[in-house]
Formats: structure tokens, sequence, C-alpha cells
């Protein structure tokens, strides 16, 4: 395609041949005035990796000591349940079964001791003897469960007195069947009471020992709670101040980075504008300059030639030839006319877009080989000056790429009239692409810049109709067209 083909050739003279600012006396396109980048600075910023890693760790660590430390406060409350309050408990009961049982037999020797009962003191063997059985179990359960705090003298000394009130009860009993009834109840009353009286002693002292221990217990969990309780406090005060600072430092880094992004982005977008002001301005130059400059030179040699071949003999070869290069001066003019057209067409700034592309899209057809469908609609409104050359360029570079990417040889384009906005249109139904995977070029970035510019939209879409190919629509508020043209 020849524009395409210029544009190409004209491509690396941009450094040293060409001036960068219009030509002196051409309207300079305002997006062309020079436009300063401040430099800003890019120096790459500490990644927040690590600081966020270290965050991260220091909550971690802090849930497994925390979690470590409350199995091992969990784990001591057990035992202590288990060791001291559950044993307590349950010898509490044997030692209230042994009270028991010594209070019925001191109930027997009273009665026993009592004279106006009928009976022999024989007669209370049988009761002495259930109660032996009873407490001789309770005791064997009682030594199973002791507390862990129960010393040998205290479990000696309780056994030793049991055996020796039963020594006494026995002698007692055989002084009874000895009939000697008196020195039997002088025996319950010196020496069998007291033994009684000892012992219930001794367990009622077990018992209070039991209690105070169990309340020692009760005091000792009370304390494991306050201290889980304040580690609780701790633990969530510590993990708190990690969490906050890590998020803290996260959304710093958040924002840096996103300024930085923002300040790329403008950096990115502004580079983009002033090359696409260069290069229609560059544009702009050679177009002018092939028109104007060499356009007069080849006329004016066009009309020395004329001149001379008007001065040779008629028939003469001499005026054979110059006839000849006349019209090799003619043909050149011509095509340096069409490429200077073809560069930065001069009909976008007198007559506006529409009748530009009505020149143009015929000239595509011609030259790249595609069928161009050209359909407008809407009551049109006249687009001028830089807002002309942004939809020009545009289309321009749809129907590059169609010819160039799409392998179809057909293409619609349309204009679209609205009241608020002009819409433009071009389609093609060839192989189609994702425009975000696409092979990075200049063109696509260069249309959504000069879109951005315009205050509108483009978009790259697959057409209607589940049809293969590639539609791309731009979009740009009426306002923004109006305000370019000037
Ligand atoms: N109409 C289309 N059909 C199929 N593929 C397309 C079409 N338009 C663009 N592409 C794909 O998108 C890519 C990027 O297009 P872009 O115009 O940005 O670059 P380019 O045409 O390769 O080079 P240039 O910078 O000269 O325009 C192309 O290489 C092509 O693969
Ligand atoms: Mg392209």
């Amino acid at each position: 395609m020849v524009d395409r083909a210029v544009v190409d050739r004209v491509g690396p003279l941009y450094p040293r041949d060409v001036p960068r600012s219009p030509a002196p006396g051409s309207a300079a396109p305002r997006s062309s005035a020079p436009r300063s980048i401040a430099p800003r600075s890019t120096a790459p910023h500490r990644t927040p990796t690590p600081g966020l890693f270290l965050g991260l760790i220091i909550t971690l660590a802090a849930v497994v000591v925390y979690s470590a430390y409350i199995t091992r406060q969990i784990s001591g409350l057990r035992e202590l349940q288990n060791n001291l309050v559950d044993r307590n408990r349950k010898d509490s009961l044997q030692l209230l079964r042994i009270q028991n049982d010594l209070n019925s037999l001191a109930l027997a020797m009273r009665d026993m001791l009592d004279n106006d009962e009928p009976y022999p003191l024989t007669a209370w063997s049988a009761q002495f003897q259930r109660v032996r059985t009873d407490l001789d179990d309770a005791l064997r359960r009682e030594q199973q469960v002791a507390p862990v705090n129960r010393t040998a003298e205290q479990e000696q000394y309780l056994e030793s007195s049991v055996i020796q009130f039963w020594d006494a009860a026995d002698r007692t009993f055989a002084l009874a069947q000895g009939r000697n009834q008196a020195e039997a109840r002088t025996q319950i009353r010196i020496s069998l009471r007291a033994r009684q009286e000892a012992l219930s002693t001794a367990v009622s002292r077990l018992l209070v020992q039991n209690n105070e221990s169990e309340e020692q217990a009760a005091r000792r969990i009370a304390h494991i709670y306050d201290r889980v309780q304040r580690q609780v406090y701790l633990f969530l005060t510590a993990t708190l101040i990690a969490i906050l600072f890590t998020s803290l430092y996260l959304i710093r880094s958040n924002r840096r980075l996103f300024a930085q992004l923002a300040t790329l982005s403008e950096q990115r977008s502004e580079l983009a504008q002033k090359l696409i002001a260069t290069q229609e301005s560059t544009l702009r130059h050679i177009s002018r300059e092939l028109h104007d400059e060499f356009g007069q030179i080849l006329t004016a040699v066009g009309a020395m030639l004329t001149r001379a071949g008007k001065h040779a003999p008629e028939g003469s070869p001499v005026r054979a030839e110059l006839r000849e290069v006349c019209e090799i001066t003619q043909t050149t003019l011509d095509k340096v006319r069409s490429l200077s057209q073809a560069l930065h067409p001069v009909m976008l700034e007198e007559t506006g877009l529409e009748s530009t592309l009505d020149w143009y899209l015929p000239v595509v057809e011609r030259q790249a080989g595609v069928r161009v469908f050209y359909e407008k609609s809407g009551e049109s409104f006249s687009v001028k000056g830089n807002a002309a050359i942004h939809v020009y360029r545009m289309v321009q570079e749809a129907l590059n790429n169609v010819t160039r990417h799409s392998g179809a040889g057909e293409a619609w384009v349309r204009l679209r009239f609205l009241p608020t906005a002009l819409i433009v249109e071009v389609e093609d139904h060839g192989k189609g692409f994702d425009a975000r995977a696409a092979k990075p070029g200049i063109g696509l970035v260069a249309m959504r810049e000069r879109a951005e510019l315009l205050g509108g939209s483009i978009e790259f879409a697959r057409p209607l109709q589940g049809a293969n190919g590639t539609i791309v629509r731009v979009k740009a508020p009426r306002e923004k067209l109006d305000s370019h043209g000037e």
C-alpha cells in the first residue's frame, strides 16, 4: 500500500533529516506543540516482599508460640484436675464412709453401755462384723485413691489404729462370751471408745486436709485461668499490632506501586502523544515540501521543456525527445502530488474528514486491492483540524492492518453521525485477533492514544453474527471533535 510504504520510508529520516517542528508558516497542529515531559524519579523502590514475609512470619510465630503455651496450660489444668481434685473428691467420699462406720460403732457402743437393753453384749457382735467388713473395704479403697500429699505416717497411723480397735473389740467380745459382762463393759468404756474416738479424729483430720488441698487446687486453677486470660490479651495485642503494621506496610507499598504505575502510564501516554505529534508535523512538512517545492520545480521544468520544444523544428528528433521528457516530468509531478496527498491530505484541513474519506477509500481500494464498502448514516457534521487528522489516521491504520494482517479481501468502513458523538467502524471478515494478546506494534498503541486524545474510546471486537474477523470501533464525543477541530 502506497501510504504505508511511504510512512515506512520516511521513518528513518526523523532523527537527522527532518525538522521536528512544522514548516515555517504552516499551521501547527495543537498536539504538535512541544510539551515538556517533566523528569520524574523512576528509581526502583525496594520490593515490599521481605517486609511482608517478616510480618507474616511474626504473626505465624506468635500463633504457634501461643498455641503451644495454651496447650501446656490446658494439660497442666487437666493434670491438676485428675491428680488432685478428682482424687481428693473420691478420697473424701471413702473417708466419709469410714466416718459413717465409726459413728455406727459409736452408737452401738453407747447402746452396749446402756444397761437397760435386755440383750447380752455378744448380740452386737454381728453388727460389729458387718461394720468391720464395710470399714475394711472403705479403707482399702481409700488407700487406692489417697491424694498425693498424704504421708506414709498418716496412712500407717490410720491402719494401726484400725487394727488396734478391732483387737480391742475382739478382746471385749471374748470377755462378754466368757460371761464377764461387767469387765467387757469396762473395756468398752475405757479402751474401745477411746480408740474409736481417736480413729474418728484422725479421719476428720484427713477430711479437713483434703478440703484444704481442694481449696488450694481451686486457687491454683483460678490462678492459671487468670494467667491464661492475661496471656490471651497480650497475645491478641501482639498479633493485632503485627497485623496492623503488616497491613500498613502493605497499604503503603501498594500506594507507592500504584503511584509509580500511574506516573509510568502518564509518561508513556505523554511520550506516545509526543510521537504522534512529531509524526504528524513531519508528514505534513514532507507533504508540503513535496507539493510546494518539488511541485513548483517540476511545473517550471515542464513549462520550460514545452517552450524549448516549440523552438525546435517541427518533426525533428530533438522536438520528439523534448516532448517525451516533458511527459515524464508530468508523470513525476502527478506522482509527487499523489504522494504528498497520501502523506497528509490537504483536504483534511480544507474540506474535513468526510470528503477526505470519500477520496481516500477508493484510493485504498485501487492501491491495496481490498474492496471497501463505505456506509454513512445520521446527520453529518463537519470534523476538521486535529480531530479529523486523528480519525483519518485511525481509519488508515485499521485499513492497513486489514490489508497486512487479516487476509480478507473486503472491508466495511462506517461513519455514524450521532447527535452527541461520531462512531467510526472498520470491519473485516478475516482471521481476527485478540487485541490483548496481539504481537505488539505501534499501530494499535497509536490508535488507542489518538482515541484518548479525542476523549473517546476504541474497541477491537469480533463482528456480529458469529463471523470471524475484526471490528475496530472508535467513538469520539462531539464536543471534543468540535474543540479539536478549531
Ligand atoms: N484486522 C486485523 N486482522 C488480524 N490481525 C490484526 C488486525 N489488526 C491487527 N492485527 C494484529 O495485531 C498486531 C498488532 O497490530 P499493530 O497495528 O499494532 O502492529 P503492526 O501492524 O504489526 O505494525 P505497525 O506498527 O506498523 O502498525 C498485528 O501484528 C496483527 O497480528
Ligand atoms: Mg498496524
